[in-house]
C-alpha cells in the first residue's frame, strides 16, 4: 500500500536523524530520494550508505533561491518531483526573558519561512505538474509547553507549520497536491542531545510525562512519513499526525 517505485522524493535535512531514516523508509518504498541539506558532505555520506536511488544535494531551507535551484535541478536531472518533505529544523533552548533576538529570528526564518520556501517551491512544481504529497515536520512542542527545557521560538514556529499544511491543502486540493503535518514526540537523534536528552535529569523529567515512559526511534516517526506521502493516505489532506508515544493525548 505504501509502494512508492518512479516516484522522486526530496528530504531536507535528511543527513541525520529523523530525515535520515525517512529517506531510507522512501528509498525502501522504491522512490529514488535526494536527501537535501546545508551540510552537504554528511548528506553525500548518507547518500552513499542508502545505495543507488540516493543523491545528494546542497540547500540552505531559508534562502528561497536556494531552495527554488533544488526543485529545479531535481525536476531537470530526474523528470519530476513527487514527495517533498519539509524535515529540517533546528531548536535553541532559552527562557522567553533570556532570548536573544538573533535566536528568535534564526529559529523562525529556519523553521517557519524555511517550511514555507520549501512547500511553495515543491507545491508550485506539482500543482503544475499533475499531484505530489508534502508533509511538513511539526512538533509536540506545538501544542503543549515543554519543560523543563523552553524555547518559544520553535514553539510557535512548529504550530505555525502545522496549520500551513492545514491552509496549503484548501488551496491544492483542486490541483492533486495533498499536505499534512506529522508532530513527532521525544525522538532519539542528534537535536535531542541538544535539547537535553544527555542529561539524566531533563531525560526522567521528561519520560515521567510520555505515557509510552521512552524516547521513539527515527524510524517511528519516518513509517508516519511514509504512510502520508503515499497512496495508502490518499484520503488524508490538511491533517497533522500526534506520532508521540501519547506525549499529547492527556
Ligand atoms: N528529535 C526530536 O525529538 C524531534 C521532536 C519533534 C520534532 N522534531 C523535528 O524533526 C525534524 C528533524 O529533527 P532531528 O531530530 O532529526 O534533527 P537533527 O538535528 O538530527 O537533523 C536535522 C538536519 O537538518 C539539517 N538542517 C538544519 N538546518 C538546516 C537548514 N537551514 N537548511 C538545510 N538543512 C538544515 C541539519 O544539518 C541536520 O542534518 C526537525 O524539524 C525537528 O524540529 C524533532
Amino acid at each position: 500500500m505504501c509502494e512508492l517505485t518512479g516516484k522522486v522524493a526530496v528530504v531536507t535535512g535528511g543527513a541525520r536523524g529523523i530525515g535520515a531514516a525517512t529517506a531510507k523508509r522512501l528509498l525502501d518504498a522504491g522512490a529514488t530520494v535526494v536527501i537535501a541539506d546545508k551540510r552537504l558532505e554528511a548528506a553525500e555520506e548518507t547518500a552513499d550508505g542508502l545505495g543507488d536511488n540516493a543523491l545528494a544535494r546542497h540547500v540552505v531551507v531559508e534562502d528561497s533561491a536556494s531552495v527554488r535551484a533544488l526543485v529545479e535541478s531535481v525536476a531537470v536531472d530526474l523528470g519530476s518531483l513527487d514527495i517533498w518533505v519539509n524535515n529540517a529544523g533546528i531548536v535553541e533552548n532559552a527562557l522567553a526573558l533570556d532570548m536573544a533576538d538573533e535566536v528568535w529570528n534564526e529559529t523562525i526564518e529556519v523553521d517557519l519561512t524555511g517550511t514555507f520556501y520549501g512547500a511553495r517551491e515543491a507545491g508550485r512544481y506539482m500543482c503544475a505538474n499533475g499531484g505530489g504529497a508534502v508533509v511538513n515536520i511539526s512538533s509536540i512542542a506545538a501544542y503543549r509547553a515543554t519543560r523543563p527545557e523552553h524555547h518559544v521560538a520553535y514553539d510557535v514556529a512548529k504550530i505555525g507549520v502545522a496549520h500551513m499544511a492545514k491552509v496549503l491543502a484548501s488551496e491544492w486540493a483542486s490541483s492533486g497536491v495533498r499536505i499534512n503535518a506529522v508532530a513527532p514526540g521525544y525522538t532519539n537523534t542528534d537535536i535531542l542531545k541538544e535539547v537535553g536528552s544527555s542529561n539524566p535529569e531533563i531525560m526522567s523529567a521528561w519520560l515521567a510525562q510520555v505515557p509510552q515512559r521512552r524516547l521513539l526511534e527515527p524510524d517511528e516517526i519516518a513509517k508516519v512519513i511514509l504512510f502520508l506521502v503515499s497512496d495508502a493516505s490518499s484520503a488524508i489532506t490538511g491533517q497533522v499526525i500526534h506520532a508521540d508515544a501519547g506525549f499529547t493525548a492527556w
